[in-house]
């Protein structure tokens, strides 16, 4: 797989992360619905891995890539590891910082993109890098600095989008553009970033990671509630915390739209 054309990325949306005050924990806000909606079940399947791994998070160290405001990795840091994050929105990083020193989480954080990992060789346990891979420049190049500084032996957890027409209708066209149900920024994510699980495969499997498992993720229910719900909260009838609390995301077996998987760096 190649990275995406100049073209292609010019059409993405990464200046919404830089974002002043506390925005990303504020429970009205879009990207805030990534910890009510997406934490519980991205957490849930993390758990699943370590324990079947029989992995102890107490003694090992963990890199999120692409950590935003600190929405994940603080539930990384929680896991017990010894917790890095990693993002190149100075004012993500600033929430996060702040975030964590409030609630006395002891969580590194630093500059950069997945491109270009300031870090050694051989440096983390785990690295995980979640609803971030379809927003990168050269996704090649990310896989390859994710395997690089994990340790032989490293897991790394993500999660993405699929891109199906079916992905296309709902994470594009409904949530995106189509104005009775929009309700998030309309150029968050541009299909042509999203990844066939096949070619994430083929990318691991070239940067000495083998692909374990896939799980789809899907909202617990059915598509015309999803959509009043959708629709209540684009005319503004419920904030985006009620609208967090009418539904939960769960594991399902198709990765048609959403999917999250993990690999092992081969020693
Ligand atoms: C949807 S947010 C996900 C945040 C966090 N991973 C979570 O799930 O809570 C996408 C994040 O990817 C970051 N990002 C964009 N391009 C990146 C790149 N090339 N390398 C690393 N992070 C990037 C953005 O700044 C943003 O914080």
């Amino acid at each position: 797989m190649q990275k995406v054309t100049e073209e292609i990325y010019s059409r993405i949306d990464n200046d919404i992360y830089n974002l002043e005050g506390e925005r990303w924990w504020q429970p009205d806000f879009s990207l805030n619905l990534l910890r009510t909606l997406y934490n519980p079940v991205r957490v849930n399947y993390a758990n699943k891995i370590f324990e079947h791994l029989k992995i102890n998070p107490e003694e090992k160290s963990a890199l999120e890539v692409g950590c935003g405001g600190g929405i994940l990795t603080e539930e990384i840091a929680k896991m017990g590891f010894n917790t890095t994050g990693i993002d190149p929105s100075e004012q993500s990083l600033n929430i996060a910082i702040k975030h964590a020193k409030d609630n006395n989480l002891k969580i590194k954080y630093e500059m950069g993109t997945g491109e270009n990992l300031p870090f050694q060789n051989n440096s983390f346990d785990v690295v995980f890098c979640c609803d971030v891979l379809e927003h990168v420049r050269d996704l090649p190049k990310v896989i390859s600095e994710i395997s690089r500084v994990l340790k032989n032996g490293g897991i790394f957890i993500y999660d993405t989008f699929n891109r199906t027409f079916i992905s296309k209708i709902t994470a594009i066209k409904i949530l995106q553009e189509w104005k009775r149900w929009a309700i998030m920024p309309p150029n968050l994510h541009v299909w042509e970033m999203f990844i066939k699980p096949d070619e994430i495969r083929a990318l691991l499997q070239e940067n000495q990671l083998n692909c374990k498992d896939h799980r789809g993720i899907k909202q617990n229910i059915s598509y015309p509630k999803m959509l009043h719900y959708l629709h209540k909260r684009a005319i503004g009838e419920l904030t985006y915390e009620d609208f967090s609390k009418k539904f939960r995301m769960v594991e399902c077996r198709s990765t048609q739209i959403m999917y999250m998987g993990y690999a092992v760096k081969r020693k």
